[in-house]
């Protein structure tokens, strides 16, 4: 039996791949992912050719990353819980794709993948894979082995030799998942809410007390909803996110720190970084101020706790999910233009936007003489009749006071 294992290079996932092979008695296929996490893939290689994995396969993912995950999603202004720009649930889909293609391309007929028991992410892994292959086996070793503290993981390495960096002896900090929209950081040191987050958590921002005491600006153009250029360079979305990361890391913009809520049930603590992810949201809602109608950009935000909830909790292919996909790309139709941003010290702020697909009609708004385009008059019955329904139950109230 064959199985294709998300495997990163880590002490993690080596081990994973050794016990798989050693207690599970599968052929190992490894698929490695570049999706801007900013590591090397060439020691992943090195490390599954030493422990014998019988197929390697290391893509670069970063462009259909941004194109066809991260940018969908940042057309709603996906907001978990009001705050977390969702960095690792959106990831999650993508890998699951790419191992059940690659278990369909080697004749493997399971996945595995190093997400514990008791986190989001193995939801996400397993939704997407069965969603694309009802047939697929999925391992899970962490709900399985019994390599159940940090000493009996670092001991299965040692008796099967496994390389452990020197600095992974001993207890791993923390928790780290990173791509090209965020980095996320759980555990040990984090795990008490009440306390602050020590500064080394933190690895792709500047605090934003040290950040640059000149602010920058930067303009960011649109098209239907989607950024195509940075002062006024076109370039390709993955081109495009890694140099916002660039601008709002310099200015220590993105930085969270949240307790969330699990699909699973319980909160977590984590800390977050999502520097040009950001700088996109805010540009997004500052071209959208001017080229989306009210009644769809109303609409649109009422769908969009629940559009964020379904990809946080692994639903990315599901009906609801792409129907609301659906709303949200037709919104986008006229989401073309440009926005102005404003860096400094932790913040980005819209202070200019414009489009040729604009609905900002500065003759009908101006508190200036505005040659009658608009007659001020027509606003009283539009009051009167708004206002009937308030009188009726005013003068109710009147009578029933006596
Ligand atoms: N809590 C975040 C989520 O569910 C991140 C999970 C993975 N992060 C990590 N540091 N292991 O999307
Ligand atoms: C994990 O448990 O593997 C990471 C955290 C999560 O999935 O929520």
């Amino acid at each position: 039996k064959k199985v294709v294992l998300a495997y990163s290079g880590g002490l993690d996932t080596s081990i994973i791949l050794k016990w798989l092979q050693t207690e599970y008695g599968c052929e190992v296929v490894t698929f490695t992912a570049d999706l801007g996490q900013g590591e090397e893939l060439e020691p992943a290689r090195k490390k599954a050719e030493m422990m014998g994995a019988s197929d390697i396969f290391i893509e670069d993912l970063r462009e259909e990353f941004v194109r066809d995950f991260v940018f969908p999603m940042f057309r709603a202004n996906a907001l978990y819980e009001g705050l977390y720009l969702l960095g690792t649930s959106i990831a999650r889909p993508l890998i699951s794709k790419r191992l059940i293609e690659i278990a369909e391309a080697t004749g493997a007929d399971a996945v595995a993948h190093g997400a514990t028991g008791k986190g989001n992410d193995q939801v996400r892994f397993e939704l997407s894979a069965y969603a694309l292959n009802p047939d697929i086996k999925v391992i899970a070793p962490w709900r399985e082995w019994d390599l159940t503290s940090r000493t009996k993981l670092l001991e299965f390495a040692e008796l099967n030799q496994i390389p452990v960096a020197k600095d992974k002896r001993g207890e791993a900090p923390f928790s780290v998942d990173a791509n090209l929209l965020h980095t996320s950081s759980e555990g040990k040191v984090l795990e008490d809410p009440a306390q602050d987050a020590p500064d080394y958590v933190y690895q792709r921002t500047v605090n934003p007390e040290d950040a640059p005491n000149e602010p920058e600006f930067v303009e960011i153009g649109f098209e239907k909803g989607d950024a195509i250029s940075i002062n006024g360079q076109a370039m390709s979305p993955a081109t495009l996110l890694t140099k916002l990361n660039e601008l709002g890391g310099k200015h220590g913009i993105g930085r969270l720190d949240l307790v969330e809520g699990r699909f699973v049930g319980m909160k977590s603590r984590g800390i977050y970084e999502t520097p040009g992810g950001t700088l996109l949201l805010e540009a997004h809602r500052g071209i959208e101020q001017i080229t989306l109608d009210r009644g769809a950009a109303h609409l649109k935000d009422q769908i969009m706790p629940q559009y964020a909830e379904l990809i946080y909790n692994g639903f990315w292919f599901s009906p609801e999910r792409e129907m609301l996909q659906a709303l949200i790309d037709k919104s986008q139709e006229h989401v073309t233009g440009t926005v102005r941003l404003k860096l400094y010290k932790g913040l980005a702020r819209t202070v200019g936007r414009w489009s040729d697909q604009s609905l900002y009609s500065e003759e009908h708004v101006t508190f200036e003489d505005d040659a009658g385009a608009y007659d001020q008059k027509d606003a009283a019955g539009f009051i009167k009749l708004n206002a009937l329904r308030l009188r009726l139950i005013a003068m109710r109230n009147r009578r029933l006071k006596g």
